[in-house]
């Protein structure tokens, strides 16, 4: 095993790769292990970009554990700024010991003459005050300091403001931070950076240029099968299958939030501990709040259910296809729209639906999806209410026990 004091390349291999992230239970398929081996092998951070629960955040702390590298994470936020990211004086310490030397700096001012000179006497000795020991690491400083090599992690970093992109590019850039009362502190141990991102705006295209890339997208059923067996949810192979086209359907409705591979994994969970042994379309509606989280979503969901349990069932449904039932009440005749999702540009859709869910309304909203939100506003009087959604997993529970 690489000690991690070592500063040896972990991976001999793009196969390794796979395999060891597989031991630490995260199934990546080539591309994204060749990504990764890639990260390893050439001195460039990697930027993750994708809807949300698709494994980004997962893939840096497996990565840490696989590597045996310690992880320090920064998590972004919207207004965060760079001392969070970089450094702070520890200004508590500080007081702390500007009290206890209380009578020590009184007498370097002693015999000071006047107020001015007092100042400037102690103006020399600053230098005490903001050395390393007053120093507060964020963690970009951090990993640059650390003695050991790490793995990086500056997660969701769509959310940060522009400003702190820019520190982070030069960051990024040089691998050394400057601090003007103390000097230029440079990367012992080159780290693993990983950067995540769920699309809500564009990044810098400096920024992108400066990373390998890779578009995390939701898995194909054979890896998400292989994702959902891997968590030994209970569910047998067949019904794990079944599922896994199922939630694949639902991601190809026009959600607000489209469920991701965590959803699908507490769906086979919730399945199993149901005593499921047969998909049917009642049992995935008395549990679908398991997965779609937006009232207006369930509704969908529990059109589309029937069809995406058995096909046939859409015979006698619209042409359409959508299986919107009647007598459900809705009048939101924009539903037609969702066969858009269905077309070549439907993945982007997704995306923009799923990451403004992320992060609710108009936050982060992209022009697209500030857009979308207009056009289902009036639509939202009356739907499927999380009550009722809970009311019909109680009977559904009761049926299966
Ligand atoms: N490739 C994978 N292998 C195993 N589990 C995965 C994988 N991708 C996602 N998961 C599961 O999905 C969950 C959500 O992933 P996460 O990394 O938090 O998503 P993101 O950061 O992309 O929003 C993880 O906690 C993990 O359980
Ligand atoms: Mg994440």
């Amino acid at each position: 095993m690489t000690l991690p004091s070592e500063n040896t390349a972990p991976f001999e291999s793009v196969d390794e790769v796979v395999e060891a992230l597989r031991d630490q239970g995260y199934i990546a398929d080539t591309r994204l292990a060749t990504t990764v081996f890639l990260l390893t092998r050439l001195d460039k951070p990697l930027l993750l970009e994708g809807p949300a629960g698709v494994g980004k955040t997962e893939l840096a702390k497996m990565l840490a554990l696989a590597t045996g590298r310690r992880l320090l994470r920064l998590q972004c936020y919207e207004g965060q700024d760079e001392t969070k990211a970089l450094y702070e004086w520890d200004y508590g310490k500080q007081l702390m010991y500007t009290q206890i030397l209380r009578e020590k700096i009184g007498q370097v001012v002693e015999d000071a003459p006047d107020l001015a000179s007092a100042v400037d006497r102690i103006g020399q000795n600053e230098s005490v005050f903001f050395s390393e020991r007053f120093l507060a690491p964020r963690p970009l400083l951090e990993a640059i300091r650390s003695e050991e090599p790490v793995v990086l992690l500056i997660d969701e970093v769509d959310r940060a403001d522009e400003a702190l992109e820019a520190v982070l590019l030069e960051t990024l850039g040089e691998f050394q931070i400057s601090i003007p009362e103390i000097g230029t502190f440079a990367a012992k141990q080159r780290p693993y950076v990983l950067l995540t991102s769920n699309n809500t705006r564009d990044l810098a295209a400096a920024l992108k240029r400066r990373c390998l890339h890779l578009f995390l997208d939701y898995p194909s059923a054979q890896r998400e099968l292989e994702i959902v067996r891997s968590k030994k949810t209970g569910l047998s192979d067949s019904l794990a299958e079944e599922l896994v086209n199922v939630v694949r359907g639902l991601r190809e409705l026009e959600l607000r939030k489209a469920p991701s591979i965590s959803e699908t994994i507490d769906w086979a969970r919730t399945l199993a501990v149901l005593g499921v042994d047969e998909l049917s379309s009642q049992i995935l509606s008395d549990t679908v709040s398991v997965v779609v989280k937006y009232d207006k979503d369930v509704k969908k969901a529990l059109d589309a259910l029937p069809r995406l349990v058995d096909p046939n069932a859409t015979i006698e449904e619209h042409s359409h296809g959508h299986g919107h039932g009647h007598g459900h009440g809705h009048d939101d005749d924009h539903s037609h729209s969702s066969d858009d999702g269905d077309g070549p540009d439907g993945s982007a859709i997704r995306t923009a639906k799923d990451t403004a869910g992320r992060h609710g309304d108009g936050v982060y909203g992209t022009p697209k999806y500030a857009k979308g939100t207009e056009k289902d506003a009036p639509a939202t009087p009356r739907s499927v209410t999380s009550g009722q959604g809970s009311r019909s997993f109680g009977l559904g529970r009761k049926r299966a026990l």
